[in-house]
């Protein structure tokens, strides 16, 4: 049956505007998935706010409290907007010290209850910021509790994928829009037989009974080319979204910043208090491995500073109980990959930061760098070696220069052998 014939359309006259109708329904689901990849997955009313609230809460607040009752450092913060009123947090995160200091009853009862342990004051922050934290902190409690508690981190486990939850919230998303669409076309086709039935006349001419004619309309919406196309689109799109992702993905672990058990801080030991790396990484300068300190060298300070907070007191039990302190570990190579610290910092001269970031100011290590193959081969391929003090070079950098004009690269000492990497 060859449908939109001339015939067909005088039969069913409003067909073509329904038609058109689809194609750009379809043309809008076209569009959605990308549309909404891009917001935030919770942003529903206030949204944005509560999207800005998790910034600033993961960047500030994170490493003492958690959204969910669960105790840090500081309390829980869940139910934090009902036990005072916005005036009141607002002046507390501003300057808690003032407050107590000025003998509100709730600022002292807990400050006690803290063993006064003393939380970070943030004259910095305005208004907004701290309405939008608490945004965050109630919206993560009442609509997502399971993620909540996910963001609060049972210690260890491993990493999650950091798109999972939207991506399945995409998929969804567009099936429940591909379902109602096609429940509106084929709305839209009884709609315009039965118009036409009514109007009598021609309609029941001939043998087609409404069966056949709804059979011949559906056919119409398939031929038609827009209409296909439009799915085809939407099909191809979605499928080179989902490889693209998953390509990039695989083993990757840029970004990852796991909950560790104990809320130390790179950005208060070695930003603020500039403890040197070696102290704590003592294998940096001398092997492959930079070691993560045992619990002893916290305790050269920790013997005596802070010995109350209850952070602290994790380190204590740890000794007590003759149980190493299980940090997450962030950064790992697959084991057919060998990489050396020592290669690198001591005789190349890398900085720390050159592949970790700025460590200095990370209350919680983050991954920086994607560790993947090309990454370790784009850096050998740009940077000069350090030939600078080093005898071993010195023939290597008279041999090199009477071939070529340029520096000395870690490409010219080898550094994209295979074998030097793997094996
Ligand atoms: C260095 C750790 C630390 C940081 C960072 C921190 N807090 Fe606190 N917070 C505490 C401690 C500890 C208490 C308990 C009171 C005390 O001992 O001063 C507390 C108490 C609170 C309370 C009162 C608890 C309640 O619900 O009854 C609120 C609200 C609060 N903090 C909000 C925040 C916000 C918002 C941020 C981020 C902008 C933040 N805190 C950052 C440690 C911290
Ligand atoms: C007071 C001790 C101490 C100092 C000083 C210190 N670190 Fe750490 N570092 C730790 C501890 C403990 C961990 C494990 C817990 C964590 O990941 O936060 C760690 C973890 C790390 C990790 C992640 C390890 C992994 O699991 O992949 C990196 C990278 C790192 N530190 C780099 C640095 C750099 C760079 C400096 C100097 C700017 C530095 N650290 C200074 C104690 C320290
Ligand atoms: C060279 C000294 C030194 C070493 C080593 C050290 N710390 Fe600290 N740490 C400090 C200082 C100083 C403070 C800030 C104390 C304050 O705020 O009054 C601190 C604060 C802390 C806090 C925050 C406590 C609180 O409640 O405010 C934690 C948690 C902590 N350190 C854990 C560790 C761990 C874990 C290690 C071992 C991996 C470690 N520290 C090693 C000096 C050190
Ligand atoms: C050239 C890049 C590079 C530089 C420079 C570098 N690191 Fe690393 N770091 C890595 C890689 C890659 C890993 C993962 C190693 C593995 O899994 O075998 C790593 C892992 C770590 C770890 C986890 C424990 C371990 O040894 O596997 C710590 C801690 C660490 N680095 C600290 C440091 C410190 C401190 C410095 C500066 C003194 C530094 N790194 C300089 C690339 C670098
Ligand atoms: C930021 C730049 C940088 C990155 C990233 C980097 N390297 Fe290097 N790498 C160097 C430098 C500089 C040297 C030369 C050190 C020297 O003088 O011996 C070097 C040397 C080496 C060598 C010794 C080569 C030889 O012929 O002696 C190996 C093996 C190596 N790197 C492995 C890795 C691996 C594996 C990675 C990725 C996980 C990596 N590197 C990432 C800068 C980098
Ligand atoms: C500078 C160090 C370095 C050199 C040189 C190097 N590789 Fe790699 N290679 C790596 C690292 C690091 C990984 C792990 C990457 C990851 O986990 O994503 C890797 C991964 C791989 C993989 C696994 C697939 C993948 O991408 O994860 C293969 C296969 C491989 N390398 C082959 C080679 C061959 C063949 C050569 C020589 C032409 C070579 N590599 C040279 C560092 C190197």
């Amino acid at each position: 049956m060859n449908i939109p014939s001339r015939e067909g359309s005088k039969f069913f006259p409003n067909f073509k505007c329904s038609k058109q109708l689809i194609a750009f329904a379809l043309t809008l689901v076209l569009s959605l998935p990308f549309a909404v990849s891009a917001q935030d997955a919770a942003a529903d009313a206030g949204g944005a706010d509560v999207a800005h609230g998790e910034t600033v809460f993961k960047n500030n607040c994170a490493q003492c409290h958690a959204i969910t009752d669960e105790r840090v450092v500081g309390p829980g913060l869940k139910g934090a907007t009902s036990r005072n009123d916005m005036a009141w947090l607002t002046k507390w995160v501003k300057n808690s010290q003032a407050m107590i200091a000025s003998g509100d009853p709730y600022a002292v009862k807990i400050y006690n209850e803290y063993s006064k342990a003393q939380m970070t004051s943030f004259p910095g922050l305005s208004e907004e910021d701290i309405k939008a934290i608490f945004a965050y902190v109630d919206n993560a409690a009442t609509a997502a509790p399971a993620e909540a508690a996910a963001g609060a981190g049972a210690a260890a486990g491993a990493p999650a994928a950091s798109s999972g939850p939207s991506d399945l919230f995409m998929i969804v998303l567009v099936a429940l829009v591909v379902v109602m669409l096609l429940v509106l076309g084929v709305l839209l086709v009884i709609v315009t037989i039965l118009s036409k039935a009514v109007a009598g006349g021609e309609a029941s001419e001939g043998d087609t009974d409404f069966m056949t004619r709804l059979g011949n309309s559906l056919k119409g919406i398939v031929a038609d080319p827009a209409i296909r196309s439009a799915v085809i689109w939407v099909f191809a799109l979605l499928a080179l979204k989902a490889t693209v992702d998953g390509a990039f993905g695989v083993g990757v672990q840029q970004g990852y910043a796991p909950k560790q058990p104990i809320a130390f801080s790179h950005k208060l030991h070695a930003g603020e208090y500039k403890i040197d790396c070696n102290y704590c990484h003592t294998g940096v300068n001398r092997g492959r491995s930079a070691h993560i300190p045992s619990a002893n060298i916290c305790m050269n300070c920790h013997g005596v500073i802070k010995k109350e907070s209850p952070e602290i007191q994790k380190i204590y039990t740890s000794i007590e109980n003759d149980q190493p302190i299980e940090w997450v570990r962030v950064h790992t190579l697959p084991d057919f990959a060998y990489f050396n610290h020592s290669q690198h910092v001591n005789v190349g001269g890398v900085e720390c930061e050159t592949c970790h970031g700025e460590i200095g100011s990370m209350e919680v290590i983050q991954q920086r760098s994607s560790l993947t193959m090309g990454w370790c081969i784009d850096c050998h391929r740009t940077t000069e070696v350090n030939t600078k003090d080093n005898k071993y070079y010195d023939n290597l950098v008279q041999l090199h220069a009477s071939e070529s004009q340029e520096a000395l690269k870690v490409e010219d000492i080898g550094g994209l052998e295979c074998s030097k990497c793997h094996y």
